[in-house]
C-alpha cells in the first residue's frame, strides 16, 4: 500500500478540494480520509504544500508509432506522457502505414499494452485518410479503437461525413474531427493576415476552420452523433459551439495550450516551430478561445503532441516545414501559469478540463479520484518554476524552450505503480 499524506486533494469530478490523504492499494484508491503512517504502507509520500488530483488525460497525441520512429514511438511518447502528469493518452491515426487496417491497429494495440499507462488509439475515419471511403468502423472499434479521427486532415466531403457522423451513433463513440477545407488554405500553419502578409505570403484562413465547424455542428444536431472538434482556433468557430451547444448538439471541444497562448507572431518569433495546423491566430482569437475555456463551451485541454525532426521543421523554409509542436510535457504548466495564475480560470476548472471531460468523452473510469476506482494519480507542486530545457520526447520542436513556467510535476502513478517521479532519471 502507498500512503499520499498531506496533500490538496482536487477531484473535479466531485469537487472535493480539501487537505487530506489517500490510500492506493495494489491497482485502486482504497481509502481518502486521515490515517497514521505505519509499517503497512510500503511507501509514503509525504504531499504536503502539493496538488493531489487524477492523472491527467490527453485525448490528441501523435506517436508516431508505427512507421515514423525517428519522431517518437509508444515507449518515448509514454515517457514524455508521465513526465507532463497524464496517464492516459489518446493516439491518432496518421500513422504509416496509417491507422485504417485490422493489422495495424493490432500491431499498435500489442505495443500499447505493455505500456505503464493507458496508450489508447483510434483508426482513422476514412482509408489513408484520404476522406473518401469509410473504414470498416465495426470491424476497428471491436478490435479496440476507442474512436475515429483522420485528425490532420479534414473530410471535406459532407456525404461521407454524414454517414461517418451515422456510423459512429451507432457504435456510440465520438468521432474527432479536424476542421480546416484545405480550399481556402494556400499555405497552411500559417494563419492568414498581418504576419503571412508580412511575410509575403498566403495562409491558412479562420473562414477554412469556421465553415467545416458550422457544417459538423449542423450535421451532428441532425444525427444526435458524439462530435468532438479538435484543437479549436478560430474566434468565429468557438462562438459556433457554443451555439451548437445551445441548440442540443453532443458536440464537445477542445483547445490546445498553443491556441491559448500564443498569437500568429509568435512565427516571426520562431519560425517553423511556431507553425501548427490549425495556425495560431490573432489576439482576438486567443481572447475567444480563453472565454471558450471559461464558460465551457471549450470542454477538454489537449496537446495535440505532433513531434517531428529538425530535417522536417527547421532545415526546411516556412512553406515546406511541417506543422505540429510537441506538448505533453509543458500542457500543464502553461495551463497553470498562463490560465490559473493569470486569473483566467480556477485550478479546479483547468483540471476538470484535463481530467474528468476528456475521460467521459471516452467513457474512461479514470480523470477523477474514487475510492474503489483506478489509481492514476497525479502530484504537482503548483508553485514551483522551472525552466522548459530537455524533452524525453524523441523530438524538440516546441516554441516554448527557454520559456520560465510555474507548475512541476511530481510525481505520476498509474495504476497503483509510481511511474515517474521528478528527479528519477
Ligand atoms: O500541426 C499539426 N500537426 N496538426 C495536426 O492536426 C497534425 C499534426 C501532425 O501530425 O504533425
Amino acid at each position: 500500500m502507498i500512503l499520499i499524506k498531506g496533500g490538496r486533494v482536487l477531484d473535479p469530478a466531485t469537487g472535493r478540494d480539501e487537505i487530506t490523504d489517500l490510500i492506493i492499494d495494489g491497482e485502486h484508491i482504497a481509502r481518502i480520509g486521515f490515517f497514521m503512517p505505519g509499517p503497512e504502507y510500503e511507501k509514503i509520500i509525504h504531499a504536503e504544500g502539493k496538488i493531489v488530483a487524477p492523472g491527467l488525460v490527453d485525448v490528441h497525441v501523435h506517436f508516431r508509432d508505427p512507421g515514423l520512429s525517428d519522431l517518437e514511438d509508444i515507449q518515448s511518447g509514454t515517457a514524455a506522457a508521465v513526465a507532463g502528469g497524464f496517464t492516459t493518452v489518446v493516439c491518432m491515426a496518421n500513422t504509416k502505414p496509417e491507422m485504417d487496417n485490422p493489422a495495424t491497429l493490432e500491431y499498435i494495440l500489442e505495443k500499447v499494452a505493455k505500456m505503464p499507462i493507458h496508450v489508447l488509439q483510434v483508426a482513422s475515419v476514412t482509408e489513408g485518410l484520404q476522406g473518401r471511403e469509410l473504414v470498416d468502423m465495426d470491424e476497428l472499434k471491436e478490435l479496440g479503437a476507442v474512436g475515429f479521427s483522420d485528425d490532420g486532415h479534414a473530410i471535406a466531403d459532407t456525404s461521407v461525413m454524414l454517414k461517418a457522423l451515422q456510423k459512429v451513433k451507432e457504435l456510440d463513440c465520438p468521432i474527432s474531427v479536424h476542421e480546416e477545407d484545405e480550399v481556402l488554405i494556400e499555405n497552411n500553419g500559417i494563419n492568414e493576415g498581418q504576419v503571412s502578409q508580412q511575410l509575403g505570403m498566403g495562409g491558412a484562413s479562420h473562414t477554412a476552420e469556421d465553415v467545416l465547424v458550422a457544417r459538423d455542428c449542423m450535421l451532428a444536431l441532425q444525427t444526435g452523433s458524439k462530435l468532438h472538434i479538435q484543437h479549436l482556433s478560430s474566434g468565429n468557430a468557438v462562438e459556433m459551439v457554443r451555439f451548437a451547444k445551445k441548440m442540443g448538439a453532443q458536440v464537445t471541444a477542445e483547445a490546445t495550450p498553443h491556441h491559448f497562448t500564443l498569437t500568429e507572431s509568435a512565427v516571426l518569433t520562431y519560425g517553423s516551430y511556431a507553425k501548427v495546423n490549425p495556425p495560431l491566430r490573432t489576439f482576438e482569437d486567443k481572447k475567444k478561445i480563453i472565454e471558450g475555456l471559461q464558460d465551457g463551451t471549450i470542454d477538454i485541454i489537449a496537446t495535440d503532441h505532433a513531434p517531428h525532426s529538425d530535417a522536417r521543421k527547421k532545415k526546411k523554409t516556412l512553406q515546406q516545414a511541417s506543422s505540429g509542436m510537441i506538448g505533453l510535457e509543458t500542457s500543464l504548466a502553461l495551463g497553470i501559469t498562463k490560465l490559473v495564475h493569470e486569473g483566467y480560470l480556477p485550478m479546479m476548472k483547468l483540471l476538470e478540463k484535463m481530467t474528468v471531460n476528456p475521460a467521459n468523452l471516452y467513457q474512461l473510469p479514470g480523470g477523477r479520484l474514487a475510492e474503489g476506482g483506478p489509481a492514476d494519480i497525479v502530484i504537482f507542486d503548483p508553485e514551483e518554476k522551472w525552466t522548459v530545457k530537455e524533452f524525453y520526447s524523441r523530438s524538440h520542436n516546441s516554441p516554448f524552450v527557454g520559456e520560465r513556467l510555474t507548475g512541476r510535476v511530481k510525481y505520476t502513478i498509474c495504476n497503483g505503480n509510481i511511474v515517474y517521479q521528478d528527479g528519477m532519471q
